[in-house]
């Protein structure tokens, strides 16, 4: 009797000891990119968006030529940038199966266009995911083996699982199918609700009450109807954080940004429009979107027990930056493990793992963008616009498997005047640990 108490006590031992490790919340996560140039004619029928390069699959099973099919049900979060080659359109459509759930428009007349956007979903296994042309345009985007513009970016987030509080991680996404006129300083009221974990998200305010403390990240991406100026800042409480902002003449343009806070329960985020702001949307058109997930909750930090890496950093005054150097950014959103250098641009990583980077910038005026993510001295992707008369922007992303003592890093591309003044930030540099996993050396036990 007594050995096989103690056999079973063990095997229940060993069972949990298993179960902990397995336990690691092991999230799918890939970023692919296109280094060359693709061109989709305007045919009656829209066209998926091939990608060469594989820049990071962690069990995603699925990425065929760029399809990305769901093996587990949960809530994704999907990044989508791109640019044009000169005078011509991206015009992109992220599908969900047969649904249009986010789209990417870029066009400036004899120049080259970038456009971005994000959105989270709810997936069920066998669900699949792309990025389509769409119907009866053209579309040009730019690429070569060392400019990667155009990257597809998928990440599964912890928040269908229960948290330690019981309760599930938040996590939103809003998108505008509608044109829309905001009067200066008032809020941007996204009308479709993608996704709402917890209801946080009030359509008739626009503003989205955090559920539960803990660590948030935020994407916003807009489309300005055309001729008209894009304009807009994220708010925390009434706490300025920072902005969007774009302008092409005859055309429509884009702009997007990322930024992770540490936030209390019942601190609110909203995106304000800075001046009279005149939106494009349509409900085949869905551009102006606004999404956040709860990467963690307070209790979950406070624990010490799961590994929380997670900095975000912005620029606050116009920088110079010449050729070849990294960007230094000075206003420190969120820097919880002291990761991110402030002498010399670079996040160090701490532990080795898979993690999510997102880089935007805007330029001076007449000035244009080129700056790359670079990860050690290997070459990850870039963002470049430039747009005659006016302020360029866009933004890139990857998800990168890490090891500890790495260094990630943004980088010009020739001479690049990035615009940043205290309250208006446009260039940021966002990055956090998924998860403590790596995709090289799998860890075993
Ligand atoms: C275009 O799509 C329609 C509807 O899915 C299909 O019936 C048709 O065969 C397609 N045409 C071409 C040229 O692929
Ligand atoms: C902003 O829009 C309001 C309402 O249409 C208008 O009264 C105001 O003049 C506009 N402001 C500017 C600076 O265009």
């Amino acid at each position: 009797m007594m050995n096989i108490k103690l056999t079973c006590t063990s095997v229940i031992l060993q069972l949990l000891f298993i179960f902990q490790v397995q336990g690691q919340f092991d999230p799918i996560a890939f970023t692919l990119g296109q280094d060359s140039h693709v061109n989709i004619l305007d045919v009656a029928n829209a066209t998926q968006i091939p990608f060469s390069v594989v820049i990071t699959n962690h069990q995603a099973a699925s990425l065929n030529s760029g399809v990305f099919t769901c093996s587990e049900a949960g809530l994704y979060k999907f990044q989508v940038y791109s640019l044009t080659k000169s005078d011509t359109n991206v015009f992109l459509e992220l599908y969900v199966n047969d649904k249009l759930v986010a789209s990417l428009w870029g066009h400036t007349p004899g120049d080259y266009a970038a456009a971005g956007n994000a959105v989270i979903l709810p997936l069920m296994s066998g669900d699949f995911v792309k990025v389509m042309s769409r119907s009866q345009y053209a579309v040009n985007v730019y690429g070569t083996p060392d400019e990667i513009y155009t990257t597809f970016t998928g990440v599964q987030l912890g928040s269908l699982e229960l948290n330690t509080e019981g309760s599930k991680l938040s996590a939103f996404s809003v998108t505008l199918n509608q044109h829309q006129d905001i009067i200066g300083g008032q809020n941007v009221l996204y009308n479709n609700i993608l996704t709402d974990v917890n209801g946080a998200y009030d359509v008739t305010s626009g503003v989205y009450t955090v559920p539960s403390s803990g660590l948030y990240i935020f994407h916003f991406f807009s489309l300005a109807r055309q001729n008209k100026e894009l304009y807009q800042d994220l708010y925390h409480n009434n706490q300025y954080v920072c902005s969007i902002y774009g302008l092409t003449d005859q055309d429509w343009a884009d702009a997007g940004n990322t930024v992770l806070l540490h936030l209390k329960q019942n601190d609110e985020i909203s995106i304000r429009a800075d001046g009279n702001n005149s939106l494009y949307g349509a409900a085949d058109q869905i551009y102006t979107t606004f999404s956040g997930a709860q990467l963690v909750t307070d209790t979950d930090m406070n624990s010490g027990q799961e590994k929380i890496i997670a900095f975000s950093v912005g620029l606050s005054h116009h920088a110079t930056v010449t050729s070849n150097n990294k960007v230094i950014f000075d206003r420190i959103f969120l820097d919880l493990q002291h990761a991110y250098n402030q002498m010399s641009g670079e996040f160090i990583v701490p532990v080795s793992g898979l993690y999510e980077f997102n880089y935007h910038a805007l330029g001076k005026q007449n000035g244009k963008i080129w700056l790359e993510l670079v990860h050690n001295y290997r070459y990850v992707n870039s963002l470049y616009s430039h747009t005659p008369n006016h302020y360029a922007t866009a933004g890139n992303s990857a998800v990168l498997d890490l090891d500890a003592g790495d260094v990630v890093f943004v980088k010009s591309h020739g001479d690049v005047d990035l615009y940043g003044t205290d309250k208006e930030v446009y260039c940021t540099f966002t990055g956090y640990l998924l998860a403590p996993i790596s995709t090289n050396n799998e860890i075993v036990g």
